[in-house]
């Protein structure tokens, strides 16, 4: 399998930033939820709350990169066509949801990174504890309430999008029987 992508299936790297991005994401959205419920002295994966927020900032802040990567190499590199056995409205339904997942991806980071600049408390974001992320902003308490807000309803946006990705992906596979979800997956025949 080369590293392009062929007019029949996705190359290794755009497969590797499928499946980095699809792992980083689903973990975000699962320890998210959690660092946000938990008690100010409480433990997450063995991390105090200081600790969780900040590998949940920096892996955040890694998705952005990656998600910019693979939107570059996207562009460079065209994927293979949707299958021609989809109907109009499938076909529309499957554009929708890839555009809307490239937004997300883009956006909760951004969204995430402006919300802690705009802080009264203005924490430092210590990406993996090496390098210092800038902050965007000064401080600005509306500004910030706003982005927690919209980085909670995007968050939901985000999984209630993943599953219809997911069940698209399945339907392909188990219902329609096309190579769809094989030619992303590595080390299958297409
Ligand atoms: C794709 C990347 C990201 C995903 C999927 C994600 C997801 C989430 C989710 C689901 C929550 C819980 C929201 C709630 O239930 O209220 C959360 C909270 C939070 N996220 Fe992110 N996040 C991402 C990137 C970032 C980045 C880059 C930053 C900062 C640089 C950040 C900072 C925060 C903070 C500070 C909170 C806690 C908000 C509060 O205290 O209310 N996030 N994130």
């Amino acid at each position: 399998m080369g590293l392009r992508n062929t007019p029949r299936r996705y190359g290794s790297l755009a497969m590797l930033f499928h499946w980095v991005l699809a792992i980083a994401v689903i973990f975000m959205l699962g320890f998210g939820i959690a660092m946000e419920n938990m008690a100010p002295d409480g433990r997450l994966l063995g991390l105090n709350q200081f600790a969780a927020y900040q590998l949940h900032k920096s892996v955040g802040f890694t998705i952005l990169v990656l998600a910019v990567l693979r939107l570059v190499w996207r562009w460079i590199n065209p994927v293979p066509p949707l299958p021609e056995n989809l109907k109009a409205w499938e076909r529309w339904a499957a554009r929708l949801t890839h555009v809307a997942l490239y937004l997300l991806l883009i956006a909760m980071p951004v969204v995430g990174w402006i919300m802690v600049s705009a802080s009264p408390w203005q924490i430092p974001t210590v990406l993996y504890g090496v390098v210092e992320l800038p902050h965007l902003t000064g401080p600005n308490e509306q500004l910030e309430g706003a982005m927690i807000r919209l980085h909670a309803t995007l968050g939901f946006v985000f999984i209630a999008l993943l599953v219809l990705h997911v069940v698209g992906a399945a339907k392909h596979h188990f219902v329609l029987k096309d190579d769809t979800l094989k030619r992303m997956l590595p080390g299958t025949q297409v």
